[in-house]
């Protein structure tokens, strides 16, 4: 399809558990970002369902994006660029909105634009701040904790993942062991609130290693011990202030790391952070802090666009759409789909490839 000049951008997110659509335009504007999420759905089942979720999703799409085209003040024929998330996530979701973007596509011969829901997140801060090109990009959320030399549009270094669990599984699982409902990670921000994060003791791993990765799972099982020693229900507000203090202090001290292991002729200004995690508070404070001390600026998206939202999905469409044009309306979507092409290589434990194709 030949470019022409976009204003308007609908953008379509339905990787997990979120139906989310929003309209944003070419100066950065966010008209609407409707978000129906679907924890009642999955609350019974202490996690998310995929098959529940692909569901939900069709049942949720068409009044999401009714209620965004409402809320925006614009016609459906006044969109001029469809973007939706195609990748990685959950498969059923994935096809949901691919389809459905798909067949708007078609209709309204407009272009659509096959979005990585990672790039999504990464250029967030731009979107909502306008920010240059490079930034060091932080990305925590339910499937992914890593660190990103986000170089220009397209340009992506990985200098650190997860080799086991991501910060916000560790949340989800440990917040599952306390019997919080979904999603975790907010109902353990509540607790520690008024907990004492001294109380107990976890460990934190990685924590001053040489190694830039991270590391959830010990702390994770160390907290499911720490859990059935304990009275949950009289020091519930303890031991989930102690665990957010461990994850939040094995995120700082990694982003740490990276800091000093920048290059210098890359001259990084900017830290970033993006992901469903950074909606912490006490999280943001700290890598607020961080930066002040490494002499960063730091920027972190609203918390209602840290976690997955359609506006950042039509924004990181756009910048492909200006960088690469339309996608093909063959794309597939991909449950696997890394920011970065060699990561497999790069990955510390040199998994092989597998049928789904490299993990993110
Ligand atoms: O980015 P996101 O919405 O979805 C994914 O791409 O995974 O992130 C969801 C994750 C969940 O694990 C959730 O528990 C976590 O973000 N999360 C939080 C908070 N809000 C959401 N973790 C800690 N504190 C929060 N306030
Ligand atoms: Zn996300």
């Amino acid at each position: 399809m030949k470019k022409k000049k976009i204003k308007f951008i609908l953008g379509i997110e339905t990787s997990c558990d979120d139906t989310s659509v929003s309209i944003v335009d070419n100066d950065r504007n966010i008209l609407s970002n409707i978000v129906i999420n679907q924890n009642s759905k999955h609350r019974k089942y202490g996690g998310i369902v995929p098959e529940i979720a692909a569901r939900a999703h069709t049942d949720n799409i068409d009044n999401a994006l009714k209620q965004s085209l409402l809320k925006a003040k614009i016609s459906l024929n006044e969109v001029d660029l469809i973007c939706s998330t195609a990748g990685p996530g959950l498969i059923g979701g994935l096809i949901v909105g691919t389809t459905f973007s798909k067949t708007l596509s078609c209709i309204l011969k407009k272009p659509f634009v096959a979005v990585n829901h990672l790039e999504g997140h990464a250029l967030t801060a731009r979107l909502v701040y306008g920010i240059k090109y490079p930034y060091l990009l932080l990305l925590a959320s339910g499937g992914h904790t890593q660190l990103i030399l986000v170089k220009k549009y397209g340009i992506y270094k990985r200098i650190s993942t997860t080799l086991d669990d991501a910060a916000g599984e560790t949340f989800d699982k440990a917040a599952k062991l306390l019997k919080l409902p979904p999603p975790g990670g907010v109902e353990i921000e509540k607790l520690s609130l008024i907990g004492n994060n001294k109380a107990f003791r976890l460990p934190r791993p990685l924590y001053k290693s040489n190694n830039p990765n991270f590391s959830f799972s010990g702390l994770k099982t160390a907290f499911s011990r720490l859990v059935n020693m304990t009275n949950i229900e009289k020091n519930k507000n303890d031991l989930a202030a102690t665990l957010q203090s461990a994850i939040v202090d094995c995120i700082i001290d990694r982003t740490r790391l990276a800091i000093d292991n920048l290059e210098n002729n890359l001259n990084i200004t900017r830290l970033v952070a993006a992901g469903g995690v950074i909606s912490n508070i006490f999280l943001r404070k700290k890598l607020m802090e961080l930066a002040k001390i490494k002499n960063l600026k730091f920027y972190a998206p609203p918390i209602n666009l840290c976690t997955d939202n359609g506006a950042m999905i039509a924004w990181s469409g756009y910048e492909k759409f200006k960088n690469f044009g339309s996608s093909s309306l063959d794309f597939k979507p991909r449950p696997r789909w890394p920011l970065d092409p060699d990561s497999y290589l790069n990955h510390p434990t040199m998994k092989k490839i597998g049928k789904k194709g490299i993990k993110a």
